[in-house]
């Protein structure tokens, strides 16, 4: 190969511009030229493409967002779109794609792959929630970024005697709200891996203020159920006093902490090695120790689940 191209999808995600960086960089060391893609696959349907070199990627490995844009394209689900991807792609001799996103990334770059282009996919997204690798570029960030977060309502939390309700993101999965939960000392955290009973949460709570807890955290991740409804439960059933907090987009932005930076760029190595040796089709992915390369239709056998151990801890340790 002499040519690749390089695209973020999806949500973006703190890190995401240190994998641009990553890729261009080792690509062009490695003797290749590389060719940026905005917008995700949309800009492979609206024909949006940049060269990069080396200077193009300068200054960018701590800034949060994208510097490609990305963009969420569901008409990318449809075989004519892909077919017309593909053709656009050989047109500029683009010989292979690095896609830089989530699960819904990974799909459109597998669909791409049985169009003939070869893909790799480096695992992007907050949510922590993709097959193949134990972790995604941005969830250490976030996690981070709700931590402060937490830190600070819990001051306001603890000086007025209040139940802090904090909803986060994951989507349908709950490691956000588990590590953040963890690492901040929340009384209780609201998962999609675990049946939810708000009856049981107030019971949980009515009985640790009764043995003198003035003040509780509760994190309700966004796919267990909404903030507003965890909130009202408490409000109508208990006589504390509840607020809420819907973090929303703060935990998308920002520079990425050196887990995510680092992480970028050891992926974006493994990424272009792979290509170079004739490996594709496969996402990157930390493994145990190692840095992984699965074929996308082996990764399901890669899924790793929420920790209970952490999950069980959480709230003996948030009585
Ligand atoms: O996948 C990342 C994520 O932030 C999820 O946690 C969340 O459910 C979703 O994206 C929000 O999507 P949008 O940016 O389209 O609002």
């Amino acid at each position: 190969i002499t040519k690749i191209g390089v695209l973020t999808s999806g949500g973006d995600a703190p890190g995401m511009n240190a994998a641009i960086r990553g890729v261009t960089r080792y690509a062009i060391e490695q003797g290749l030229s590389v060719t940026g893609i905005i917008r995700g696959y949309e800009g492979l349907l609206s024909h949006e493409i940049m060269p990069l070199d080396r200077r193009d990627v300068g200054g960018i490995i701590h800034r949060g967002g994208t510097m490609l844009r990305t963009a969420r394209c569901l008409e990318f689900m449809e075989e004519k779109t892909q077919k017309e991807a593909a053709a656009y792609i050989r047109e500029n001799d683009i010989d292979a794609l690095v896609v830089i996103g989530g699960d819904g990334s990974m799909r459109g770059a597998q669909a791409l792959s049985k169009q003939g282009i070869p893909t790799i996919v480096i695992p992007g997204t907050i949510d922590n929630d993709m097959d193949g690798t134990e972790y995604t570029i941005g969830f250490d960030t976030t996690v981070n970024t709700v931590l402060q977060c937490v830190n600070r309502i819990r001051d306001t939390a603890y000086s007025h005697d209040r139940v802090a309700v904090i909803e986060v993101m994951g989507r349908h999965a709950g490691f956000i709200a588990l590590h953040a939960g963890l690492a901040a000392g929340a009384e209780a955290v609201l998962v999609p891996e675990h049946d939810v009973s708000l009856e049981d949460l107030c019971m949980h709570l009515n009985e640790s203020h009764r043995m003198g807890k003035m003040s509780s955290i509760v994190i309700v991740a966004e796919g267990a159920m909404k903030g507003s409804d965890v909130y009202d439960y408490i409000k109508e059933h208990t006589y504390l006093e509840p607020n809420l907090t819907v973090l929303g987009y703060v935990q998308r932005g920002g520079s990425p902490t050196a887990r995510d930076a680092i992480m970028a760029s050891l992926f974006s190595e493994k990424a272009i090695d792979c290509l170079l040796s004739g490996t594709y089709n496969c996402v990157i992915g930390q493994i145990g120790e190692t840095i992984a390369a699965t074929p996308y239709t082996e990764a399901p056998r890669y899924h790793f689940p929420l920790d209970e151990n952490m999950y069980r801890l959480v709230h003996q340790l948030g009585r």
